[in-house]
């Protein structure tokens, strides 16, 4: 396949080059400039994806670390960090938002672009590393001095290609590929086409890439582990979920059979309210929607948290005799948060086995038969009595494990808690189409019913 006339449109031009580089060294400047008069020992510095020409054409978001001497207290890197981020964006115009990830940065929107201004430890190498974000200038020489200049292109045609079947972003929502991964990866396989065959043909669940054979890969357990060329002590593809790993290697081969271009972009799910309720409907099983507003944390505190309320939710329904098909979480990270469960058994009779001590255990038999009396059986040789269940439909047994007395049998996390028990609504997928949510969530649950179809054009 020729890639020319898809590199046309997300290899970033001339013009767009000039402004990300005009702008990014405004910026460094004048954090520099502050940092001398303020007498903060700072030194900007642009890495990531346009520091390393890897950006994709209308992507790029503008890293600038702000490099500390490794003497500086956390807490002084912190302050000053925040402070110099927060100024930028204010005399240029911007708008700022604080985001704390395993450490605290200033993210803005100058002129469009999202500018994150992060405070890190200025390191030589590995060994002096204090943040988890110190490594980052590191990678950005390493993929400067390695990446020859042809390779930059593999590199968006695997970014974008990543993109389109939707396993591109090593954060927590994704659980796909970091960019800095999607380069070393055309630094192993040379080029594009290299890296797809690789994942097609040879991938599996224990792969180890380690460039600059340090032999660590055996410390690790991810299912794919890639040795950081600059910390032999750090898995790349630590984010990595064996579900998008997967599923990489499975649009790789589609792709491979029949090169499209459409691969590089999205799929498209045009799905209207009335058609998603059909589909719905027509699989015969019953789909609860349970709303509330999302906790005000970063989003990689968000979806961990509904991933395991989702899977504890599930874990209980089963428990308790109800068949939980699937399920799965959406949130706009603002407004609106969704638990989803997909149930093919719904109902439960009126009463329920509760099974009690072997009859051989006299104590333990005694203790039982005195609580239950002549309703107790014997299966074999256990005791058995059926007691009248109080939860049988789902819509009673989720409003009654929602409440704040029953939430503790929940593992929902911390966050996630309090939202649900200051408001949640339970709904079945047509009564909470018919409140018109937003257009985003009949996206999600056109992918719910259709969990497969970014891995094929
Ligand atoms: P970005 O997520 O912005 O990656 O992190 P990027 O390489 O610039 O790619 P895009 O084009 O914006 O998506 C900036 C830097 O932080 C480090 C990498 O060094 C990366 O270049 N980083 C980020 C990691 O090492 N691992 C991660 O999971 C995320
Ligand atoms: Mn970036």
């Amino acid at each position: 396949m020729n890639y020319d006339s898809i590199l046309s449109y997300i290899k970033p031009d001339q013009k767009e080059k000039a402004k990300v580089e005009e702008l990014s060294k405004k910026i460094i400047n004048f954090l520099d400039n502050l940092s001398l008069q303020k007498d903060i020992p700072s030194k900007a510095v642009l890495v990531g994806s346009v520091a390393k020409g890897t950006w994709l054409s209308g992507k790029a978001d503008i890293d600038i670390f702000l490099n500390f001497p490794l003497e500086t207290s956390l807490q002084n890197l912190k302050k000053n960090g925040l402070f110099l981020g927060h100024e930028c964006i204010k005399k240029m115009g911007g708008m700022a938002e604080e985001r704390y990830a395993s450490h605290p940065y200033v993210t803005g929107t100058i002129d469009g672009y999202e500018i994150d201004f992060v405070p890190c430890y200025a390191i030589e190498n590995s060994s002096q590393i204090k943040s988890a974000v110190d490594r980052t200038n590191l990678h950005n020489i390493y993929i400067q001095q390695n990446l020859k200049s042809e390779q930059l292109n593999e590199v968006l045609l695997l970014k974008k290609f990543m993109y389109g079947v939707e396993t591109y972003g090593s954060e927590f929502k994704v659980g796909g590929f970091a960019g800095y991964l999607c380069e070393l990866l055309i630094l192993k396989y040379s080029n594009f086409e290299g890296v797809l065959k690789a994942a097609a043909h040879s991938w599996e669940p224990g792969l180890i890439i380690d460039l600059e054979n340090y032999d660590t890969g055996e410390n690790f357990t991810e299912p794919l582990v890639v040795v950081d060329p600059v910390d032999k002590n750090r898995n790349v593809a630590a984010a990595l979920t064996l579900q998008k790993m997967s599923e990489f290697v499975a649009a790789s081969r589609n792709f491979l059979s029949e090169p499209k271009e459409e691969y590089f972009s999205k799929i498209n799910l045009n799905g209207n309210s009335k058609l998603v309720e059909k589909l719905f409907t027509r699989r015969g099983t019953e789909t609860i929607l349970i709303s509330f507003k999302p906790p005000e944390v970063p989003s990689d505190a968000i979806y961990p948290q509904l991933k395991k309320t989702a899977d504890s939710m599930s874990r209980k329904l089963s428990d308790e005799g109800f068949i939980v098909e699937n399920n799965g979480y959406w949130t706009d990270e603002i407004d609106l948060a969704v638990i989803i469960l997909e149930l093919s058994l719904w109902s439960l009779p009126d009463y329920k086995k509760n099974v009690g001590p072997e009859l051989w255990n006299e104590y333990h038999s005694s203790k039982f038969l005195e609580k239950y009396g002549n309703q107790a059986y014997l299966e074999k040789d256990r005791w058995v009595v059926d007691i009248p269940r109080k939860q049988k439909d789902i819509y009673i047994f989720l409003n009654y494990y929602l409440q704040k007395e029953n939430i503790h049998h929940l593992k929902t996390g911390k966050h996630l808690k309090k939202k649900i028990l200051q408001y949640h609504e339970i709904h079945d997928v047509s009564d909470f189409l018919g409140k018109n949510p937003p257009p985003e969530i009949l996206d999600f649950l056109f992918r719910f019913l259709n969990p497969g179809q970014q891995l094929w054009r």
